[in-house]
């Protein structure tokens, strides 16, 4: 029989590209989701695939779908994350983001599902650690709710491990999400680069503002490291198959730092087109510079 892998949060972008990835390795994911930030029509390549409308705060739904299944893993894609947005509705973004974890891990304890995968940031990395980030590099001072979100989580599911030293836990630090098999279908103006592009390109935005040119980077615009979302969802398999239990802390990016200027210079040349952009000031909150 093939294992079941809960997936919360898994109509998403993220959560939709590790579907598939699943689905190819020979794995069962089974899907809850709000559908807060996400379409209640996935992906025709996800046919088959059990989603239950759930939210994950709600402890008595979220019990009646362990009750059907008999989960090897849990994997937390739920989560808000627009980061400006969590500056101005922060408790919305704590009773979600961390209620829903609190609430998903009080389930698995009820039914005996000690294996949990979850969904954090290269955001928790203090902005003052050096380059490039590394799992011991030093986290805190996150610049938002949403940040502080994740470093709070993490410190939740370590304290929980700890106490139950069955639990495997796998903290996953995303870099940047790029592209993917599943593209990421953004509601209103995109918050990230990479969809905005993309609405550029496709005609729905006139140009691309690349928020500030005065950077101390060898252009002048930030640099991030941006990962294919495939590569980020194949990431999620090894973590399903660790032997030992325990905590475990991965960071999920490339290596490689990219700048806005050669970011949009890979796009127009994978996609033999022109982005037209301008400079504009720079945004609040953005870091020079964040790789692994
Ligand atoms: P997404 O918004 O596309 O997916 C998150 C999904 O969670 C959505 O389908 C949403 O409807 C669902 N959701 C939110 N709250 C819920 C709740 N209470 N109950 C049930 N479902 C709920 O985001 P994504 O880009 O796929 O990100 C997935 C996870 O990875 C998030 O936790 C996010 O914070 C984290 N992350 C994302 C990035 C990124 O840049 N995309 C980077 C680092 C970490
Ligand atoms: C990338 C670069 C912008 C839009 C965010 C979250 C982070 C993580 C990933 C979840 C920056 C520039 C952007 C635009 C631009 N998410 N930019 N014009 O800010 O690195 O990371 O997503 O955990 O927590 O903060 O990603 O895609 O918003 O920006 O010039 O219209 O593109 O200034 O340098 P960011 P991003």
């Amino acid at each position: 029989m093939k294992q079941q892998i809960l997936l919360t949060g898994g109509a998403g972008y993220i959560g939709s590209n590790t579907a598939l990835e699943l689905l190819n390795s020979g794995y069962e994911p089974v899907i809850v989701d709000n559908f807060s930030n996400s379409d209640e029509t996935l992906d025709p390549r996800l046919d088959g695939v059990t989603v239950y409308k759930v939210d994950v705060t709600d402890r008595a739904a979220l019990s009646a779908v362990f009750d059907k299944h008999d989960f090897h893993a849990v994997i937390n894609f739920a989560g808000l994350k627009a980061v400006a947005v969590s500056v101005e509705q922060p408790l919305d973004y704590y009773e979600n983001n961390l209620g829903g974890l609190i609430t998903t891990l009080r389930v698995m304890e009820a039914h005996n599902v000690t294996r949990f995968v979850f969904s954090s940031s290269a955001t928790v990395y203090d902005p003052a650690a050096s380059l490039p980030y590394t799992e011991t590099s030093a986290t805190g001072h996150c610049n938002s709710p949403y940040g502080w979100t994740k470093y709070f989580a993490e410190r939740i599911i370590l304290d929980y491990a700890a106490a139950h030293p069955l639990f495997t836990a796998t903290l996953l630090r995303y870099f940047n999400p790029i592209k993917g098999a599943i593209a990421e279908k953004p509601r209103g103006v995109p918050n990230n680069i990479y969809p905005y592009i993309r609405q550029v390109h496709e005609g729905l935005r006139d140009k691309l503002i690349v928020f500030g040119n005065d950077y101390p980077t060898r252009d002048g615009t930030c640099v991030r490291d941006y990962i294919d979302c495939t590569e980020i969802a194949k990431r999620h398999i090894a973590p399903l198959e660790t032997e030992k239990p325990g905590a475990y802390i991965k960071n999920i990016g490339t290596g490689t730092g990219t700048t806005v200027l050669e970011l949009i210079r890979q796009y127009e040349q994978e996609n033999n087109c022109t982005i037209p952009y301008e400079f504009g000031p720079r945004r609040a909150g953005d870091i020079a510079e964040c790789y692994c």
